[in-house]
């Protein structure tokens, strides 16, 4: 529960919509709860051998109270929704502001389908705390401090007896709500299953087929597909069940009142609208007091996830700038640069052992050096550390005689461009693959012409402004290095570090 504090400064931005929202709830209940009086004095009225006059008072008050409580029902539900949306995307940009500035060794302990999870799953079930919740917490407390006193002053006997079926509504709707989360969540996860191995089995198909592995593909298909119907299955029971049960419950309130309730009017010491008013005041708990028990649920849940996001907050990104960084001393062109007696090892995987020992070399400004080695013996690592993906555990990494670490990251990232091994371009023009931020002013052409990329320019249809694929995927291989190079040249770097990318 305590997880849940962190959500009260971004409620603050918007108090007044939330304090507002809250007031309207407290006027629409109050005009809700004026109906069954108004209805109980027409009836009375009626029974009482009294003029029509006073029924048609009545029915006017009831259309005014209707009409009074309906119209603030609307503004408490456009008011606390829409705060609580303004609430969910506040969070959510500072959670991706974060994300943004972590580093690497971040994304080597958490998986992307985790963090994302976090970032849409657990935002909207804090969402729900903030909306819903809320409101039904404060519409059934201020409801059942309302109507209690009505229906005591009318009978406190029929009162204790009616409530007791009630009080079963929330405990219904807690441990019921429980179990179809945790159900609907197993289908969840099923088919996100059935459909990210349908899309893997799908994206190879070539394999699949000349692997003959059709038919086992077929039956591992619908093992997967099975159990998506019966957890389905599993889900409708509880739901076919859920419905029943709270009418049951509201029901059963209804009973003890027509007949402890009947013999009260027989007996004369309750009217006959006093009665008719009683059972509406507690038609108007049912769905209350079923929404109590729901937003219970929805404030644990809510708690567990803020905790999830609250943790993702919490981490800090291992590569930041310095306090006061150094400036690069001025040069024009090329810079040098230079490992000092560098030792690594991943911070994730220590037990694995160094990778790096030791390491001392120097490449002057203007020349340049091609490390050779085989595979997994540390060469994308070395040049990792050139733009600071990881830090060395000892020794430094300098430019111009500047330890990286005491460059702002900025200035860093301006004086190296870096292609790194696996290419990734995203799904949008070429042209702005390869400028990335920076000026189109006739670099294109320059960088295209270096990197080769000239040749693949007569397949493209669009030319430079062809549209790519997600993940650059209607470009050829040789064709998304050549673009990586020349986006690492269009940004003119005194220091060009190449990984693997000649192919
Ligand atoms: N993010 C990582 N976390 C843990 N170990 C890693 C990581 N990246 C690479 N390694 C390990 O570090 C070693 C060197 O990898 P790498 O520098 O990519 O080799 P190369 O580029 O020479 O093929 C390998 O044993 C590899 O398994
Ligand atoms: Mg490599």
């Amino acid at each position: 529960m305590h997880e849940l504090r962190s959500l009260l400064p971004y409620l603050k931005p918007y108090r007044r919509v939330f304090l507002v929202g809250l007031a309207l709830v407290v006027i629409s209940n109050f005009f809700a709860t004026l109906g069954p009086r108004f209805l109980q004095h027409g009836i009375d009225a009626l029974s009482d051998g009294g003029g029509f006059h006073e029924v048609r008072v009545a029915v006017a008050l009831l259309l005014l109270v209707a009409i009074a409580g309906g119209v603030a029902r609307y503004g408490m539900r456009e008011l606390l929704n829409s705060g609580s949306r303004r609430v969910e995307t506040d969070l959510r940009d500072q959670l991706y502001d974060h994300l943004q500035r972590m580093s690497a060794e971040f994304y080597d302990r958490y998986s992307t389908g985790d963090v994302m999870a976090r970032t849409t799953n657990d935002l909207l079930a804090v969402r729900m705390v903030a909306g819903p919740a809320l409101m039904y917490v404060v519409d059934t407390t201020i409801r059942a401090l309302l109507i209690a006193p009505a229906m005591v002053a009318i009978s406190a006997q029929l009162t204790l007896l009616a409530l007791v079926p009630l009080i079963g509504l929330p405990i219904a709707m807690v441990s019921l709500g429980r179990v179809m989360h945790r159900r609907s969540q197993e289908i969840q996860a099923q088919f996100s299953e059935l459909t990210s191995h349908a899309h893997e089995n799908l994206s190879g198909v070539r394999v699949v087929r000349s692997y003959r592995q059709e038919r086992a593909e077929i039956a591992h298909f619908r093992a997967l597909n099975d159990t998506y119907l019966y957890r389905n299955l599993g889900l409708a029971r509880v739901q076919g069940a859920f419905f029943p049960l709270l009418t049951l419950l509201g029901g059963l309130s209804g009973v003890v009142i027509l007949y402890a309730g009947g013999k009260l009017v027989m007996a004369g010491s309750v009217s006959i609208g006093q009665f008719v008013a009683f059972g509406v005041y507690l038609a108007m708990l049912v769905w209350p007091m079923i929404a109590l028990g729901w937003a219970f649920n929805l404030v644990q849940r809510g708690a567990a996830s803020m905790g999830r996001i609250n943790q993702l907050f919490r981490e800090d990104p291992a590569i930041t700038s310095p306090p006061s960084p150094t400036a690069l001393p001025p040069a024009t062109g090329a810079r040098a640069v230079e490992f000092r007696d560098v030792w690594f090892s991943y911070p994730g995987a220590r037990e694995r052992g160094r990778v790096l020992q030791d390491i001392s070399f120097r490449v002057e400004r203007g020349s340049s050096l091609a490390i050779v080695g085989p595979t997994g013996s540390g060469k994308s690592t070395l040049v990792d550390l050139i733009v600071r993906t990881y830090d060395p555990d000892r020794g430094a990494v300098l430019i111009d005689g500047v330890d990286l670490r005491q460059l702002s990251l900025p200035d860093l990232r301006r004086a190296v461009g870096f292609v790194p091994q696996e290419t990734f371009l995203f799904g949008e023009t070429l042209r702005r693959n390869i400028l990335l931020g920076a000026p189109d002013d006739g670099r294109l052409e320059r960088v295209a012409d270096i990197s080769q990329l000239t040749e693949a320019l007569p397949a493209l249809p669009d030319g430079y402004d062809t549209m790519l694929g997600e993940r650059g995927i209607n470009l050829s291989g040789g064709q998304k290095q050549r673009a990586a190079i020349a986006r690492a040249l269009a940004q003119d770097p005194p220091v060009f570090v190449l990984d693997d990318a000649l192919s």
